[in-house]
């Protein structure tokens, strides 16, 4: 059944966005200094947050990508996660910073921190832009967090629904 959307409310704008990704940036840049860490974008919603953070973070590192898929519809979630594309480069003995556009049910970063961490890196943390709480289903430990809100149904900056406006430059909620 196709959902109608009624519209959409701002809800962080380009320069709120900006700010904390650079005060993020900021942040790991300081906490991983001599350590060359890998960062692991998760496709595809956090790929304009990788992009925005990594020109913002001061230190030499290297990036790749993961691609997962959750089957059944997200409301419903079964948790029954796949892995679509895994990393490239080896990441024993290495640093690893997850970056992800949402942490929302947290079946997704459940399933990637175990999947990495099963790896052998030398240290691994999550980066996220958004903590989203209401439909939290399993603990999810998040070391750099943008920012904290309850529920809303996201898009822009990354965040589609159904692939649409995954390239707003600003962050919306959809009104239903
Ligand atoms: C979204 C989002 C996170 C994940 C969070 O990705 O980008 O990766 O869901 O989900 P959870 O905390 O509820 O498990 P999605 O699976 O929609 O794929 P996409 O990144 O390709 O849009």
């Amino acid at each position: 059944m196709a959902v109608e959307i009624k519209g959409k409310r701002l809800v962080f704008t380009r320069e709120q966005i900006a700010d904390k990704v650079s005060a993020l940036a900021q942040q790991i840049s300081q906490d991983y200094q001599g350590k060359n860490p890998i960062l692991i974008g998760v496709l595809k919603g956090a790929f304009m947050f990788l992009a925005d953070l990594t020109r913002h973070i001061s230190i030499p590192f290297k990036i790749d990508f993961v691609r997962v898929a959750s089957y059944g519809a997200k409301d419903y979630s079964t948790g029954e996660i796949k892995l679509t594309k895994d990393v490239e480069l080896p990441l024993k003995g290495e640093h690893v910073l997850i970056v992800e556009d949402i942490v929302d049910i947290g079946y997704t970063l459940r399933f990637l921190l175990d999947h990495i961490a099963a790896k052998g890196p030398k240290s691994l943390k999550l980066c996220a832009l958004i903590n989203k709480l209401e439909r939290r289903k399993v603990e999810i430990p998040i070391d750099y967090v943008g920012f904290t809100l309850d529920k809303g149904f996201l898009v822009g900056y990354g965040l589609d629904f159904n692939e649409m406006f995954r390239c707003l430059p600003e962050i919306y909620e959809l009104i239903f």
